[in-house]
């Protein structure tokens, strides 16, 4: 099973109303997500609407069945960011279960972190 990426896409960053648009943060950053090359399956991508970290958006989780999974937040809609949680995505997936050493975290994704969940059943 892939890595998947779930991207808030109804996220509103602090000053969103002031800003007069109607494309919210969260959607902005899916599609530059999904932009972003995934190395053939490894890592897929969804969108889902609120996970429940409103104050923190934008929020994503990267999850697999069978492998620890990670909620992060408090990203800027930007092409660094999403470059830098497809790259985190895919050490991910590459990964026996989940955990990447920090010193190959790409930068951008330090300290966006909120939660590591366990999966479900491990065998
Ligand atoms: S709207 Fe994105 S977490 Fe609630």
């Amino acid at each position: 099973m892939p890595t998947i990426i779930t991207i808030c896409e109804t996220c509103k960053r602090e000053g969103w109303a002031d800003r007069k648009v109607s494309e919210t943060d969260g959607l902005k950053f899916a599609k530059m997500i999904e932009q972003i090359p995934t190395n053939n399956g490894i890592v897929s991508t969804r969108r889902h609407s609120c996970l429940m970290g409103c104050k923190n958006g934008c929020n994503v989780i990267i999850q697999d069945n069978d492998k620890l999974s990670y909620a992060l937040g408090n990203f800027t809609p930007d092409v660094e960011s999403a470059t830098a949680l497809v790259n985190y995505a895919k050490l991910h997936a590459e990964s026996s279960n989940g955990q990447v050493p920090y010193k190959s975290w790409p930068d951008k994704i330090k300290g966006h972190f909120v939660a590591r969940i366990p999966p479900l059943r491990k065998d």
